[in-house]
């Protein structure tokens, strides 16, 4: 095919191999071309699956700098990322970084500044960031019922996010990791900002390490007067329980764990679908992730961005927000 991308990407864990085969199996404009990661046998096993890779790189530079990189996608943990983002502008070439931008609000502001200079210098969109939930059909399908007006306006949201485990995280952590999916999507969907994040700490599961706030349940204000109560639990032992309620002054729209969205209106409800419950997010999301690199790729070779893709701005929001929330703890 013309126009092919030929992608190079960091850290192939349960993200960047995830990327990887999603590339691979479903954006035909793309090719993954080059793998790093400080397992190499990760990367061997990644590299003989995908059979297309031209590059097992020894570091993230001879990555980023290889004439069959075309594009790049970090997704090594979060505490890499500002260093990784730094090289990636060296190199000049579109990234897709998986969020958080970075772990500290200094850092975020510090990258997000540096983002902003090369963008202009490049007079393009050079760095996106993997909120992927943008890209989610149930929560398109949210903002559509929402234009409607059917249901009148939001009055406040209801948002769920509980990993089965979430090995090494810290309090700050449920924030910059996770509930920092919950800051972006809620500002994309209601095209509002946050004004004020709150903690709250229900009974500690006696399964959860003892040093971390588990289950956290957060309370935030946007500036229109929208209330989130978000709850996020690292440990629920259950199955992955992402879910969304939105009540609005006439009705509810509801997002389940399978992605259903079912809708409260005029006496009538939906149901939801049950059944076994996933491991983690990459089933519930899956689609979400294809559509994201699916419409990075193709901004990559129309030179026509994307505007639902996070850049710079909305990834500094989310963590922002973030920060709200970790001064609360
Ligand atoms: N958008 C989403 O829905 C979503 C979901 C999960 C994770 N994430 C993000 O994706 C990133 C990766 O998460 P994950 O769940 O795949 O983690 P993971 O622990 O499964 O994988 C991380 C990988 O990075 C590798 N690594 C460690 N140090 C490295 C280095 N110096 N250079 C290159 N690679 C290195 C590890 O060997 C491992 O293979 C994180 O930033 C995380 O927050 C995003």
């Amino acid at each position: 095919m013309t126009n092919q991308i030929r992608v190079g990407i960091i850290g192939l864990g349960v993200m960047g191999a995830g990327h990887a085969r999603f590339l691979h199996e479903h954006v035909p404009g793309a090719k993954v071309s080059a793998l790093f990661d400080i397992d190499s046998r990760r990367m061997a096993s990644l590299s003989s699956e995908l059979g297309t890779v031209a590059l097992q790189a020894s570091d993230p530079v001879e990555l980023m700098d290889h004439p069959e990189v075309d594009a790049i996608i970090i997704a090594s943990p979060d505490s890499l990322h500002v260093a990784q983002l730094r090289l990636a502008i060296a190199s000049r070439k579109p990234t897709l970084c998986e969020k958080p931008m970075a772990t500290s609000l200094e850092d975020s502001r510090l990258i997000a500044s540096e983002i902003a200079a090369y963008e202009a210098a490049e007079n393009r969109t050079m760095i996106n960031f993997g909120f992927m939930r943008r890209f989610d059909p149930s929560y398109l399908e949210v903002r559509r019922l929402l234009a409607t007006g059917e249901f009148g306006a939001p009055t406040f949201f209801r948002t769920i996010t509980r990993n089965v485990s979430s090995m090494g995280v810290t309090t700050q952590g449920l924030f910059t990791n996770i509930a920092v999916h919950d800051f972006d999507i809620y500002r994309w969907l209601f095209n509002d900002e946050w004004l004020s994040v709150q903690s709250h700490y229900p009974k500690h599961s006696s399964l959860s390490p003892k040093d971390i706030a588990d289950p956290l349940v957060i309370t935030a204000f946007m500036k229109s007067g929208l209330m989130m109560v978000a709850d996020i639990v690292a440990f629920n032992n259950y199955g992955y329980d992402a879910r969304v309620e939105i009540v609005c002054e006439k009705g509810s729209i509801e997002i389940g764990i399978n992605g259903d969205v079912i809708t409260r209106a005029n006496r009538v409800m939906g149901t939801h679908t049950g059944g076994v419950m996933a491991e983690d997010w990459m089933t519930r999301f899956k689609l979400s992730y294809i559509e994201e690199l699916k419409a990075w790729i193709s901004g990559i070779q129309t030179g026509v961005p994307n505007l639902d893709l996070a850049n710079y701005a909305d990834a500094l929001a989310a963590n922002e927000a973030c920060a709200l929330g970790v001064a609360s703890i």
